[in-house]
């Protein structure tokens, strides 16, 4: 598939087909995403890939967890949002929530529950970074991001970012005997999409190009 358009069409997906994934597929797809751009070609990142029964042995931890913890989905700012920030938080609930009403599904508990379980995607990545780097080196662990859910886009494969993971760091260290010295980033749910699922349906806006471009000519 032609760059462009996957970048124009790519997105995140939150219902997932229980048909797995192989093994040599997910291979393919990390061996170009270990082409990506790194400070020094240091390649920080490490990915952990979870499937099978074990998968669904995280999902279930991860689920009970939210339920007793209650830890959400946020934006993990230190300082209070501006107005614009919270208008496009509240966009996507308000554009998200007619697909969710089609599934009567509720907003929060979709999204946190369905996070926890990546959505019910066969696989769950992990990607972490060994806390010898400084916070500097997370930039590169979201360009591994950017190119994975490209590169699993141009296979014919779907992704969800899964942030809310981190809130869940030292639980899933424990539950995926992850060593001390490595820190959870980000995880995402990997799998081919439910095209019957309404909330696939569903594309989120972006703003416009001039709030975010500044030209200094
Ligand atoms: C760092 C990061 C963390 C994210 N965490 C979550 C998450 O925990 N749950 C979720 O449903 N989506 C999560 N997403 C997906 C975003 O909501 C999504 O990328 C955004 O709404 C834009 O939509 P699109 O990916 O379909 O273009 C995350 C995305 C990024 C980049």
């Amino acid at each position: 598939m032609d760059l462009l358009e996957a970048v124009k069409i790519r997105k995140s997906i939150r219902a997932f087909k229980s048909d797995p994934v192989s093994r040599q597929r997910i291979e393919e797809i990390f061996n170009l995403v270990i082409r990506a751009p790194s400070a020094i070609n240091l390649q920080p990142w490490e990915f952990i890939v979870v499937m099978g029964e074990e998968k669904e042995r995280l999902s279930r931890r991860l689920v009970k967890l939210y339920r007793e913890k209650q830890i959400s989905c946020s934006p993990g700012n230190v300082k209070p949002l501006s107005a614009e920030f919270h208008k496009r938080g509240a966009e996507s609930f308000i554009l998200m929530n007619p697909y969710l009403e089609k599934m009567g599904q509720e907003f929060n508990r979709f999204v946190n529950e369905g996070s926890c379980n990546f959505y019910g995607a066969p696989a769950a990545t992990i990607f972490c970074l060994d806390n010898a780097f400084s916070e500097a080196r997370l930039v590169d662990i979201g360009i591994a991001l950017g190119y994975f859910v490209l590169i699993a886009h141009d296979f014919g494969l779907s992704t969800c970012p899964i942030g809310l993971i981190n809130a869940y760091e030292d639980d899933i260290k424990e539950i995926l005997n992850i060593p001390d010295n490595k820190d959870v980033v980000i995880g995402a749910a990997l799998g081919y999409a439910d095209p019957t699922s309404p909330i696939n349906e569903f594309t989120s806006p972006r703003d416009s190009l001039e709030n975010f471009v500044r030209w200094i000519d």
